[in-house]
């Protein structure tokens, strides 16, 4: 039985989110320098994103370039910035034609002009789009997102919009840029590192992770089905004990 077919599609995350990452040294392995590493993931972006939607995905969240990313060397910042405008101008109406949703979330205001107006156009043509939502994060950073939220909701709590008691954690989700997403059941990362980068800390409080050593050009859909195949077989438990959720309650 083909992976897709082994997939119980009661159980599929809704959201699965996604650091994409190896590319650097899937080039260095290559012989090539980093940039041909990017050029490639986008590959595997195609692939990765046409998979998510084939078994039954809602949402998938991909980590595209981080606030910390901006530190790089600037030839590679240009690089990726210009592969980032290539990549949604081709890709865009593919992806419209195939009812996908385009959303971003991150400081996409420090993304040079070019590359956010490319990016808004795309977002308005699919937005009314029913099928799976792709979220790119670009600048985005996660502290940076918390920071954000804070800020809002003490100028929200000074003008009376709120009162400081009414902050919950449904409250704090509306002032993130996630407001409309739900949160990620799934993260993958790719390329052995075993670290969150600063990625989606509020949202990830109780997704569960998979790493493999797979570098970001070589994953394709198959190694996406392989992921939530394993998810399927964790027991989520959310504090409670096993015995709770296997047992009906009185
Ligand atoms: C991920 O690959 C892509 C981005 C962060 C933009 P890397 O560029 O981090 O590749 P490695 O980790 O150096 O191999
Ligand atoms: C995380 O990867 C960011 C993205 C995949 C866009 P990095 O390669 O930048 O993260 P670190 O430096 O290994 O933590
Ligand atoms: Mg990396």
């Amino acid at each position: 039985m083909s992976l897709i077919d082994q997939i119980d599609k009661t159980k599929v995350p809704q959201h699965i989110a996604i650091i994409m990452d190896g590319n650097g040294r899937w080039a260095k392995q290559q012989g090539e320098n980093r940039i041909y590493g990017h050029y490639e993931g986008v590959n595997s972006v195609r692939d990765v994103v046409e998979g998510a939607g084939q078994s039954g995905v809602k949402f998938i969240t991909l980590y595209a370039f981080s606030t910390e990313n901006w530190n790089r060397p600037k030839e590679e910042v240009d690089a990726l910035m210009e592969l980032l405008v290539s990549t949604i101008s081709m890709e865009t109406e593919k992806l419209h034609k195939k009812n996908v949703r385009l959303q971003a979330i991150g400081n996409l205001n420090s993304l040079p002009p070019a590359c956010l107006a490319e990016l808004n156009e795309s977002i308005d043509l699919t937005s009314k789009n029913t099928g799976l939502t792709l979220v790119l994060a670009l600048s985005y950073s996660s502290k940076w997102e918390i920071i954000n939220a804070i800020k809002q909701i003490a100028v929200d709590v000074k003008n009376g919009k709120i009162e400081s008691e009414d902050i919950s954690e449904e409250n704090i989700d509306h002032y993130l840029c996630t407001k409309d997403i739900p949160d990620p059941e799934l993260m993958i990362r790719t390329s052995g590192e075993h670290r969150i980068s600063n990625f989606l800390l509020w949202q990830l409080a109780y997704a569960e992770f998979y790493f493999t050593e797979t570098l970001w050009p070589d994953f394709r859909k198959e190694d996406l089905f392989t992921a939530i195949l394993n998810y399927q077989n964790r027991e989520r438990r959310f504090g409670k004990t096993s015995e709770q959720l296997t047992q009906p309650s009185e």
